[in-house]
């Protein structure tokens, strides 16, 4: 899809050649000035009380008299933020969505679109258009749109162009993470998922390497590899590199949880909605998402993401419960519960991603039902011990629509993983499970600054519109370009 803007004033808005417009109506808009050929019918059909200025509200007419774009849809956002702006989008876009309409042209009325607003159009547009294909070919066509054009004041060109790009750019990652998260484990084994981050470096000139399961056994991941080795899958470890800055400069590490399929193991789950659990690697697909839009950007960052990709089945030779494994960093972890795998094989990557000496490291999993429990699935959960870069995490998440809520990590909190067997037991008791999992995680990262992204609620929907977000990719990716300076 084609991302443009154009300079129009809104009192000329019927001219706009496009085939359909969508216009956003924001706040107190109706005392603003607008072409008459359009407020003259929004104010009827609000007189008729065929259409309310309340969020969530649309009016669609057809071919208005003098207006160039055949079809008109008014969306209603109780505010200008660009939150209530996407929302607005999305609603036109949805009622745009079985018309032939292949312009789009998006206008705000009560809004001044900014980088933000401009960002979350395109971040809307993309969504609406979206079709999950791979094991599906049979799915319907998606809409015809094919570009979008966003009327702007001249005052705003640069910032809205700004918002565009990077809006593309995000866009590209967050399909490439739906896309990837959505595939099924049979057609998203560990070794696909590599293959496709060896297309990534190829297509976007990263680095990239990917170790076996020979190679991981080198290294010494032993709670990685303990994991894997309930499965016929052999497992990979991704390692990509991108240099955006100075060689000297020291990385952001992005490290993503990678279970391709999450059966729980010899601890295994219910039945149902175990197929969700196929989702179980939406952490790895986000950091193959952010690197996309990080490196379109072009980032003046340097990026390091580490992806431990395995199945956890039970089988004759997987893990049981109470064996005692030992990982990288050299401590032993007595596993109580096979189903808290992603900790087994995330803390073997922490302690790996020590050897890049890392300005940060920031990891990204579907860790703990707990999470969902807590946060529900609006807001991801945020875990780290240092205030600046929560505050630099909460920020991106607020920049790029895709908001998390910090959590705490106190010491106490560690006592739940105590072991007479082993250094620690891999699980606590039920309560305060995602903040357990957190500070199991936190006993590998000593040496350098670090966050824990708990996804779990956010990385994908359940229900009848089943499948994955794309989340936390915007996140992300605002965060590493702060770190751009
Ligand atoms: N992948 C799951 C977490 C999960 C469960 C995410 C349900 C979303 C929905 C993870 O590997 C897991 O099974 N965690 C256990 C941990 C427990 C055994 C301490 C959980 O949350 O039940
Ligand atoms: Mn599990
Ligand atoms: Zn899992």
């Amino acid at each position: 899809m084609d991302f443009r803007h154009q300079v129009l004033s809104l009192t000329t808005l019927s001219s706009l050649n496009v085939d359909a417009l969508l216009l956003v109506v924001a706040g107190d808009a109706l005392d603003t000035p607008l072409d008459e050929k359009l407020k003259a019918p929004i104010e009827d059909a609000i007189a008729q009380g065929d259409f309310q200025l309340k969020a969530g509200r649309t009016l669609y007419l057809h071919r208005l008299p003098g207006v160039r774009a055949g079809r008109v849809v008014v969306s209603a956002a109780p505010d200008a933020s660009p939150k209530a702006f996407k929302a607005a989008v999305a609603q036109g876009m949805a009622a745009l969505k079985h018309t032939g309409a292949k312009r789009v042209g998006v206008a705000a009325w009560g809004v001044e679109p900014e980088a933000a607003h401009a960002e979350a159009l395109v971040a809307a547009a993309l969504d609406a258009t979206y079709v999950y294909r791979h094991t599906k070919p049979s799915a319907p066509p998606a809409p015809v749109t094919t570009a979008v054009t966003l009327v702007v004041d001249k005052a705003q060109v640069k910032a809205v162009q700004l918002g565009l790009t990077r809006g593309r750019a995000i866009g590209s990652g967050v399909l490439l993470a739906r896309e990837w998260a959505n595939r099924p484990g049979n057609h998203c084994t560990p070794t696909l998922l590599a293959e496709q981050a060896k297309k990534l470096a190829k297509s976007h000139d990263l680095n990239v390497e990917v170790l076996d399961r020979k190679a991981i056994e080198k290294l010494g991941m032993g709670s990685f590899l303990a994991v894997a080795q309930g499965s016929e899958e052999p497992p990979r470890f991704i390692v990509l590199r991108y240099q955006g800055a100075a060689r000297t400069k020291a990385p952001i590490v992005l490290v993503g949880k990678g279970i391709t399929f999450d059966t729980g193991g010899v601890s295994i789950k219910p039945s149902a909605e175990m197929d969700e659990m196929k989702f179980d690697m939406g952490g790895a697909a986000s950091v193959l998402g952010t690197f996309l839009a990080v490196a379109e950007l072009k980032a003046k960052v340097n990026l390091v993401g580490l992806i431990p990709a395995c199945e956890n089945m039970p089988d004759g030779r997987s893990l049981k419960p109470g064996d005692v494994v030992t990982s990288l960093s050299g401590q032993t972890i007595e596993v109580l519960n096979t189903d808290a795998e992603g900790r087994l094989i995330l803390c073997d990557a922490l302690t790996y991603a020590e050897r890049f000496k890392p300005a940060a490291v920031v990891d990204v999993a579907t860790l703990t039902g707990a999470c969902v429990i807590a946060l529900g699935n609006h807001r991801s959960g945020l875990f780290t011990a240092d205030e600046a870069l929560a505050n630099e995490l909460q920020a991106a998440g607020q920049a790029g629509l895709d908001p998390c809520w910090r959590m705490p990590l106190d010491d106490e909190y560690d006592e739940a993983l105590k072991s007479n067997f082993a250094d620690m037991a891999n699980v606590g008791s039920r309560a305060g499970g995602a903040i357990t999992a957190a500070m199991f995680l936190r006993r590998y990262t000593g040496k350098y600054r670090w966050a824990h992204l708990d996804i779990a609620g956010t990385a994908w929907k359940s229900g009848a519109a089943k499948g994955a977000t794309g989340r936390p990719v915007p996140l992300l990716t605002h965060f590493v370009l702060s770190q751009a300076g």
